[in-house]
């Protein structure tokens, strides 16, 4: 995941994602040091929940907590600020919103050999009822990484909106 962050100039979550985990969103090596260059953290928070305390607002990289009111005004934003690349780290409610509006150019999944049983789903609710409706995705490659399994995937078609942003990326493990 890191590695992955390090290719993009921002890292995305939802507010929920935020409080709930209160992630730092850096990029970090092994040793847990952080890096030189660091992507831009980006929290949608609407509702402006995110506390002063949260560690995605310490200074070991820049981070902007953003009021957009939908994920394409988002990227308008970001797209004023030099942001091409995004990585959209989850949660699920906003992994759903992106794919619904047709905004995810890539979907990057960890398979860790583990099982878990009821949780909650890498996706939130895409109000798609059949199998015939599904939103179908290509995969682009398959790597094992340690003992984890990484599947890039295209989104071949769309639930939603009908305009696609140039450079987005969903991840989530
Ligand atoms: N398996 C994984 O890979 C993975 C990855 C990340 C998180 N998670 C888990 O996901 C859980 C949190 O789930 P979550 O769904 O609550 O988190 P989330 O998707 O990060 O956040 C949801 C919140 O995002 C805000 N938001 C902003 N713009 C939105 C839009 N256009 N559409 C929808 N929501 C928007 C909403 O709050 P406002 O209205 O206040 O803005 C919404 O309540 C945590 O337990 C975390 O551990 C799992």
């Amino acid at each position: 995941m890191h590695r992955l962050r390090a290719t993009c100039d921002a890292v995305l979550v939802g507010s929920g994602t935020a409080l709930i985990d209160d992630p730092r969103l850096t990029v970090r090596d092994a040793e847990g040091r952080t890096a030189e260059r660091q992507p831009l953290r980006v929290v949608l928070d609407r509702r402006g929940r995110l506390p002063a305390t949260a560690r995605v607002l310490d200074d070991e990289a820049p981070t902007l907590v953003s009021r957009a009111a939908d994920p394409a005004e988002l990227l308008a934003e970001l797209f004023d600020r030099d942001v091409r690349r995004v990585l959209l780290e989850g949660g699920p409610t906003l992994a759903a919103a992106f794919l619904d509006a047709g905004l995810v150019d890539e979907v990057v999944v960890h398979l860790a050999p583990q099982l878990l049983g009821a949780g909650p789903s890498l996706v939130g609710d895409l109000g798609i009822t059949t199998m015939g409706a599904a939103l179908r995705l290509q995969v682009l490659d398959v790597t094992l990484m340690g003992g984890d399994v990484q599947v890039r995937l295209h989104p071949t078609g769309h639930t939603g909106g009908e305009t696609a942003a140039a450079d987005s990326t969903a991840g989530g493990s």
